[in-house]
């Protein structure tokens, strides 16, 4: 049985600790589910991590459910939840509806996340009515990021850390049933998260939200270039991937790869039947 949306509240309800964790492809899921996360999350974080866009805002619908059913295929416990891209939930609530049902109906996630908090409240409150669970994302959200100027912490006048609290609660008041908080202060992520009812989820919020969720490559340490300041580096991919292929490389360029053990064997008399009879030209045939 797959995780519910009852149960992620009711982690809050026990002060159990949330983790989800992001996935696009059939194998990360895989493992991600077969260690016991319970949510993992489709983000379009994709466009930066896994097609090499310079932000979030390219990735498409199309590119989205692509992914999101891999992830589906992967991992049969976790939760899955489709992160809408960019000006998909935005335009008309008709629209948004429409894309949150792709997401379900053809991506086979049980769940979607959106940007935003009392801008886009009646756009989630239809979403939930329709059946389909929400999970909100306020503080930094990367599909703004030209109106931030950059990926900066987010929350920290009074009149923006007000206007956060009040994002988280029209959020929960539209019938969310989480809400992720990025790049806010700790302190003002652990004060949302005693107003709300709802499980708050941070990534860059310090340790006191319900739960936590990281990008997949930036726990790995999939790059050599970047490591966000809010992530931590549990192991160092790219150089484990470098060494390999490069071993991979210098093997097949020195004739060791592949040995008999890479290779497969054929019947001796077959073979030397085919070594007596002539090359036969194929136009001849
Ligand atoms: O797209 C994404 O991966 C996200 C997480 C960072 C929350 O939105």
């Amino acid at each position: 049985m797959r995780t519910n949306i009852n149960q992620i509240k009711e982690m809050k309800q026990k002060g159990e600790r949330i983790t989800m964790l992001t996935a696009y492809d059939y194998t990360t899921a895989q493992i991600i589910d077969a260690v016991g996360i319970p949510l993992i999350l489709v983000g379009d974080s994709l466009g930066m991590v896994v097609l090499g866009y310079e932000s979030t805002i390219p990735v498409t619908m199309d590119d989205m459910i692509h992914h999101t059913k891999a992830v589906v295929r992967g991992a049969k416990n976790a939760m899955i939840i489709g992160d809408m891209p960019f000006m998909t939930y935005t335009v008309s609530e008709e629209e948004a509806l429409r894309n949150a049902a792709r997401f379900i109906q053809e991506g086979g996630a049980q769940a979607i996340k959106l940007e935003g908090g009392v801008t886009v409240a009646a756009t989630v409150k239809r979403i939930v009515e329709c059946g389909i669970p929400v999970m909100g994302h306020i503080g930094l959200t990367p599909q703004s990021i030209h109106q931030f100027g950059g990926f900066r912490v987010q929350g920290k006048t009074p009149a923006a850390a007000a206007k956060l609290i009040r994002d988280a609660q029209a959020l929960e008041e539209a019938g969310a049933f989480s809400v992720v908080l990025e790049t806010v202060p700790a302190p003002l992520a652990k004060l949302i998260t005693q107003r709300l009812h709802i499980p708050t989820i941070g990534i860059g919020a310090g340790p006191d939200c319900d739960g936590q969720v990281q990008v997949v490559h930036d726990i790995l340490g999939s790059y050599t270039d970047f490591v966000p300041k809010h992530a931590k580096q549990y192991t160092h991919l790219a150089s484990i991937m470098s060494s390999a292929i490069a071993e991979y490389f210098a093997e097949v360029k020195a004739g060791q790869f592949p040995t008999a053990q890479q290779s497969f064997a054929m019947d001796e008399s077959l073979l030397a039947g085919l070594t007596r009879q002539p090359a036969t030209p194929i136009h001849e045939k």
